[in-house]
């Protein structure tokens, strides 16, 4: 049995040890297990004892006892911009605010300059090694936002370089349009004709060039209010297209509830969520996406409200919110460790908020975020022994082995593959 050289991961991956939750809610795990990968998509999956014979004669990957979850899912990302604003850090830390730094000038403003200025080819180099950071822990399917553009040219320019780092490393890209994140500053004072524009233009023309998968607004006091919210998100539906919310961050403008009203996929951040917020988003499946890392930057100390989102059983998320301002956080297993430890998530709730409810954060539920015949393989092997070390360790970059899109993209435990 000589190893060779593969790409494809097509064939028998046994000695594995299949996560809680890797085969949906409720599932419990499978100590020795195996998973039949057919031309890049999950053929079987279960218990080794109960292989059917007529897999039998395919190559085998040899798991050596890994923890399998699902590919993780990071589902709120900025990651695709110009710069960086360490200074902004350096600002908080002698005494400003979030809201002051933006005032002043920074903030998103600041990164929208920088991106403006970026050619689309700067833009993807500088995308590059941040996006390699997250696939090399298991990240197999990413949302990433426009909103440093804040024109039709510069908002292009971010969605279309989104789609190509989709392209190249062969991961699951879904894009959002953030075109409302911020004011740009040629619309000082002028904040609802810029967002006709984003509404009559810039969103049905980047649409109409298939670069939008979804459509978000920043609601907050800083951002858009509620009115010019529910333009966008009616510009969206006639588009057909899903929507998304960065609500409730700084403030409870009842951004949730109108999300809701628009069959939202998500909102996001929702630190100031009121009850009736919860309730909406209940009623809607609209998942809640908790952003640890934008909360621990900015050091806020309002949580989002855990226990009632636990209560109502609205299905939580977990994502990096990766963003040069309020979240340089370049660890989705870092944002598991700090919703545990920052926001008393359990593991199985972390792990589900990185997998299965990203999945819904996106509406990719149906093929992604489970170990499920007949999604595409996307799974990840750990060298861990227990499902709590994914979000134990602070730091730690574990030698994982990834199977994305039906193939091995990250080899950190070196499987065999043997000919059957
Ligand atoms: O998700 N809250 C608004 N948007 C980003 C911050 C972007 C920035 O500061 O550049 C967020 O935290
Ligand atoms: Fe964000």
């Amino acid at each position: 049995m000589t190893p060779v050289a593969w790409h494809s991961a097509d064939g028998i991956w046994h000695h594995l040890h299949l996560a809680p939750e890797a085969l949906g809610a409720d599932d419990s795990g499978v100590p020795d297990a195996a998973i039949v990968v057919e031309q890049g998509a999950i053929a079987w999956v279960g218990a080794h004892a109960d292989l059917p014979d007529a897999y039998r004669h395919l190559p085998t990957f040899d798991g050596q006892g890994a923890l399998v979850t699902p590919g993780l899912i990071d589902c709120h990302t900025h990651l695709v911009y110009g710069g960086q604003r360490a200074n902004e850090f350096a600002m908080r830390l002698a005494g400003a605010s979030y809201e002051e730094v933006a005032r002043a000038g920074g903030g998103i403003v600041s990164s929208v300059k920088a991106t403006r200025l970026a050619s689309e080819e700067a833009l993807f180099d500088a995308a590059v090694p941040r996006l390699q950071a997250l696939l090399a822990e298991g990240v197999c399917a990413i949302e990433i936002k426009s909103g440093y553009g804040l024109s039709l040219e510069h908002e292009r320019k971010q969605l279309r370089v989104a789609r190509r780092l989709g392209d190249v490393f062969d991961v699951t890209v879904r894009t959002t349009f953030l075109g409302a994140h911020a004011l740009p500053p040629e619309y000082a004072g002028r904040s609802d004709e810029y967002i006709r524009l984003v509404c009559e233009e810039m969103l049905p023309v980047l649409a109409a060039e298939g670069l939008v998968d979804a459509v978000d607004v920043f609601c907050e006091t800083i951002g858009f209010s509620l009115a010019q919210t529910e333009q966008v998100f009616q510009a969206a539906q006639a588009l057909g297209l899903p929507v998304k919310l960065h609500a409730e961050q700084l403030s409870d403008m009842g951004g949730s509830a109108l999300a809701a009203r628009y069959g939202a996929l998500s909102c996001d951040h929702i630190e100031h969520l009121s009850a009736a917020g919860i309730s909406a988003m209940r009623q809607a499946g609209t998942v809640a996406v908790l952003l640890p890392g934008a909360y621990y930057t900015l050091r806020d100390t309002h949580m989002p409200p855990i226990a009632a989102l636990r209560e109502a059983g609205v299905p939580m998320a977990v994502s990096t919110d990766h963003n040069p301002g309020t979240s340089p956080a370049l660890s989705l297993l870092l944002m598991l460790n700090m919703a545990c430890t920052l926001f008393r998530l359990t593991v199985p709730e972390a792990l589900a908020g990185v997998t299965r409810h990203a999945a819904q954060a996106l509406g990719l539920q149906a093929t992604h975020g489970r170990v499920a015949v007949g999604c595409p393989a996307n799974f990840v092997l750990w060298p861990l022994g227990d499902v709590a070390e994914l979000a134990y360790w602070l730091g730690q970059r574990p030698a994982c082995s990834v199977v994305r899109q039906g193939r091995v993209a990250v080899d950190g435990m070196q499987v065999q593959r043997s000919a059957a």
